[in-house]
């Protein structure tokens, strides 16, 4: 496993295999590694000839009273993960590499980054279209991989990558969850004990949601009333949003009469937490 700091020599690394007839796969993350994170490298080592991992903590994709200083970071535990599980090229770079002085664009995907975690964290997408469009230059990858976990961003990079013509397949993983069905996250570290019970109510709101509609119930304020009840139920969170929304362009429903995602994201203790699950698929 090769690990590069600087952009010459990573995009040399890539480029490489390419000419040498290899299909390179791209897993982007922001570190903390965790388990979602190395299904998305087992998922691209199948797929790929060379999987390439970058470590990166945007700070472009957070607001001004987010976690962005105490987003958490293990650049050794990261590392030995990346080995472990397949990795051949790691990119972790310095945010003045990536921004140096005068940098001045911006990529902003409309329609869906305007609502859900959209609508209360302004610019956010902004931030993660343009890292993700920075990453698949400098790592000219022929697919890369993403988690359903970040639902939204992952259709955000889905509709840029097509409106862009950028030549990367969008591979899509799914949400890897916790023994008790919380979605592992690098920010479920900052739980206390009895938050950290308390979270699981998050999935498993979204599961007994999911029943409900296998069993025909298709009214989306009642079944969204019901998710909130029970999340607010097991002890003190704020709810950001709990939506019901049509899975391929975001739209929220009324009625759950397509294939659609119920989508949540809620703040228990010092974390935002959010999770998604698919209906009528
Ligand atoms: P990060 O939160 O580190 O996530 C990196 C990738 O791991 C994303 O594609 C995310 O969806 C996926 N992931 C996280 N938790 C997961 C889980 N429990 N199951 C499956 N996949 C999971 O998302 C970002 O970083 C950044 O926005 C990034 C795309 C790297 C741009 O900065």
């Amino acid at each position: 496993m090769k690990v590069f700091n600087e952009i010459e020599a990573c995009y040399g690394a890539v480029r490489d295999v390419q000419r040498r007839g290899g299909r390179v796969g791209l897993v982007p993350t922001m570190g903390a590694l965790h388990e979602g994170h190395v299904s998305l490298i087992e998922a691209a080592r199948r797929r790929s000839d060379s999987v390439a991992v970058t470590i990166f903590v945007n700070p472009t994709q957070f607001g001004p009273n987010e976690d962005f200083e105490k987003y958490p970071s293990d650049t050794e535990a990261d590392l030995a993960a990346c080995e472990a599980s397949g990795a051949d090229i790691v990119f972790t770079p310095s945010v003045e590499t990536l921004y140096p002085r005068g940098f001045e664009t911006t990529i902003h995907v409309s329609g869906l980054t305007e609502g859900l975690c959209g609508a209360h964290r302004p610019g956010h997408f902004d931030g993660v279209t343009t890292i993700v469009a920075k990453l698949l230059n400098i790592l000219p990858a022929d697919a890369a991989f993403f988690g359903e976990k970040d639902y939204q961003q992952l259709l955000v990079i889905r509709r840029m990558v097509r409106d862009l013509n950028l030549p990367v397949e969008i591979v899509a993983c799914p949400i890897v969850r916790e023994k008790d069905g919380l979605a592992c996250s690098s920010r479920n570290r900052y739980l206390s004990p009895s938050e950290r019970s308390q979270a699981a109510v998050l999935s498993r709101a979204l599961f007994s949601a999911r029943d409900r509609i296998a069993a025909g119930h298709k009214r989306v304020k009642e079944l969204v009333a019901r998710i909130r009840a029970e999340i607010l139920a097991a002890g003190p969170a704020k709810i950001d949003y709990v939506e019901i929304v049509d899975a391929e362009t975001l739209d929220s429903l009324t009625e759950v009469d397509r294939p659609a995602r119920i989508v949540l994201a809620a703040r228990i203790g010092p974390c935002r937490l959010i999770d998604n699950v698919a209906v009528k698929e």
